[in-house]
């Protein structure tokens, strides 16, 4: 969506989640800048623009990184990884010669992302942190409750509320987070409803979908609380076509995006499974 439609709108009707959220999340340099102006840890990173600027950015940033289009990324396209310096020039022809950032890769100990709901006035409420898992710049599975420590999961919700404030953000957020050590950096923010959260369709009262209607129609926010420990696990391309052992388990819940073509990189569906109740 370009931001001047919605710069436009909100001037004629209340906009939620609104066009910060959406000026800061679409382009990676604008929103990596957000994190570090916040205070809150990255990856180290460069913005770049040409191949001597991504030399530079190598040299600054060092091997292995990872080199991002600022625009138009998802599921890890517009992504290349690069393992040495001379791997500067096909990358940068890989990604299409376009603005960039390229980033450190960071040796992380696990992946957590919190989905946070902000309210008109003000009110934030965040469900538990998810543990995912990514292949090839792919969500697998994400996992609650995460496997960090209490105090690690409050700084995640914090920093997630930190970031909704910061936007005067209306609506559901999803904030991914590396753990490395005992230290959390922010990777990338979504201002909507997001993929490591569809576990609360079967581990909450209110799921993220309701929460975000809630949260835009001015309504109170629902209960987030974890019911369940839940793993929920992508349906990619072929796999929705092989469901007879996973769905076969009373406690697993199948859920179908309903798309056509089945693509090898499509999510086409995921299932949540519940492993305890609590
Ligand atoms: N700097 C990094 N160091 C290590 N791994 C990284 C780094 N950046 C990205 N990755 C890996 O690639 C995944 C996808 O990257 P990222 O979230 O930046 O891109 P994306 O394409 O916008 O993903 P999505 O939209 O699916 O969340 C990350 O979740 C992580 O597993
Ligand atoms: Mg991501």
């Amino acid at each position: 969506v370009p931001l001047v439609a919605v710069q436009a709108l909100s001037d004629l009707r209340t906009v939620a989640p609104g066009s910060r959220a959406l000026e800061t999340s679409q382009d990676r340099g604008t929103e990596k800048q957000f994190f570090v102006d916040l205070g809150l840890s990255t990856a180290p990173f460069r913005t770049i623009s040409d191949l001597d600027e991504l030399r530079d950015a190598l040299g600054a940033v060092g091997a292995p990184a990872i080199l991002k289009t600022r625009r138009f990324g998802y599921d890890g396209k517009g992504q290349v990884r690069i393992d040495h310096h001379h791997d500067a020039e096909p990358a940068w022809e890989a990604i299409g010669k376009v603005p960039a950032i390229l980033e450190g890769r960071v040796d992380f100990d696990l992946e957590v992302s919190v989905i946070a709901a902000r309210s008109f006035d003000g009110g934030v409420v965040c469900y538990d942190p998810g543990e995912n898992v990514h292949q090839q710049g792919i969500l697998r599975t994400t996992r609650v409750p995460a496997r960090i420590s209490p105090s690690l999961a409050r700084r995640a919700t914090g920093i997630a509320g930190q970031i909704a404030d910061a936007l005067n953000y209306v609506g559901v957020l999803g904030v991914e987070l590396f753990v490395v050590n005992d230290e959390l950096l922010v990777n990338e923010i979504a201002p909507r409803v997001h993929n490591s959260g569809h576990w609360t369709q079967n581990g909450c009262v209110v799921d993220q979908f309701e929460q975000h209607i809630r949260a835009i129609l001015g309504r109170p926010l629902g209960d987030g609380r974890r019911y369940s420990d839940v793993i929920m696990t992508n349906l990619i391309g072929e796999q929705v076509e092989h469901l007879d052992e996973s769905w076969s388990d009373p406690d697993t819940a199948l859920h179908l995006y309903g798309k056509h073509p089945v693509l090898p990189d499509r999510k086409m569906g995921h299932l949540n499974r519940i492993v305890r109740r609590v």
